[in-house]
């Protein structure tokens, strides 16, 4: 298995090399997407180890980490955009690219089926009702990584004042969607299609939280304290604390639920 996964490594690697020209490097944002694979990885790694997997089941979800978002390269070179409403299912192509690639053919069915189901549907609203049993945890496991990370990454660009290059089609206003806070205020979730400012794209953030899985995911974000981080980017009105308040509320029951950690299973 172990080999196995070094093989997959070393293709993820010869497959990211083809995206650059000649000996120039990558292009920034798929450059950044390689680092958030890697970062992935480890997050994915670090939860399958924190809910007790086995050794090889952590293989599996830090391969799945570094594969994930493979389809965003074919995604950049032929739309050059990561919004998939106006261009493609990165998940989609990540998952044909990788069928195509026939990579995983030495894996056993299980973790083989675990890893193509993971990328095909990390990124999608809701995980289908019909996936195979076999793989709910690891798809589970790596939108939480995938959340993880992304929640890094957004604040960081924010820091470094370079949040027009990740978010480029998003309006550079100050101001929050009234429209999106009610639909957030009424039903907890939210579509990019409403995002409308920075602040938005930051609540639809915040929202991701009730779509976290495993406990380990839940502790880290009370350490790394994401909702206060996010929280002191939107303005102090009472709709925003409202579900800033709600959003703290549930992480907090969440990481000291139980010690249940297996409830991804
Ligand atoms: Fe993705």
């Amino acid at each position: 298995m172990v080999n196995s996964m070094q093989v997959i490594r070393e293709w993820f690697t010869s497959y990211m090399r083809s995206f650059q020209e000649g000996d120039s490097p990558l292009e920034p944002l798929l450059d950044l997407k390689l680092r958030h694979s890697f970062r992935v990885s480890g997050e994915a790694g670090f939860l399958a180890r924190e809910i007790g997997l086995d050794a090889g089941s952590v293989d599996v979800a830090e391969t799945l980490g570094l594969l994930h978002d493979v389809g965003r390269f074919p995604q950049y070179r032929e739309f050059r955009t990561f919004y998939d409403a106006s261009s493609v299912d990165h998940g989609e192509l990540g998952w044909e690219t990788v069928k195509r690639s026939r990579i995983l053919e030495r894996l056993e069915d299980r973790a083989k089926f675990a890893i193509l189901d993971g990328i095909r549907f990390h990124n999608k609203r809701e995980i289908p009702s019909g996936i195979r049993p076999s793989s709910l945890a690891m798809v589970k496991l790596i939108r939480d990584a995938d959340k993880l990370d992304v929640f890094e990454l957004v604040q960081d660009y924010l820091d470094r004042g370079t949040i027009r290059e990740l978010l480029p089609r998003i309006p550079d206003t100050g101001r929050v969607s009234g429209e999106l806070l009610d639909t957030l205020s009424e039903t907890g979730r939210a579509s990019y299609s409403q995002v409308r400012s920075v602040p938005d794209f930051l609540l639809v953030q915040l929202s991701w939280v009730f779509d976290l899985n495993f406990q380990p995911s839940f502790r880290r974000i009370l350490e790394r304290r994401v909702i206060e981080r996010i929280e002191n980017r939107l303005p102090r009105i009472p709709q925003v604390i409202r579900l800033a308040g709600k959003a703290r509320d549930f992480v907090r029951a969440s990481a000291e639920a139980g010690e249940g950690t297996l409830d991804g299973e």
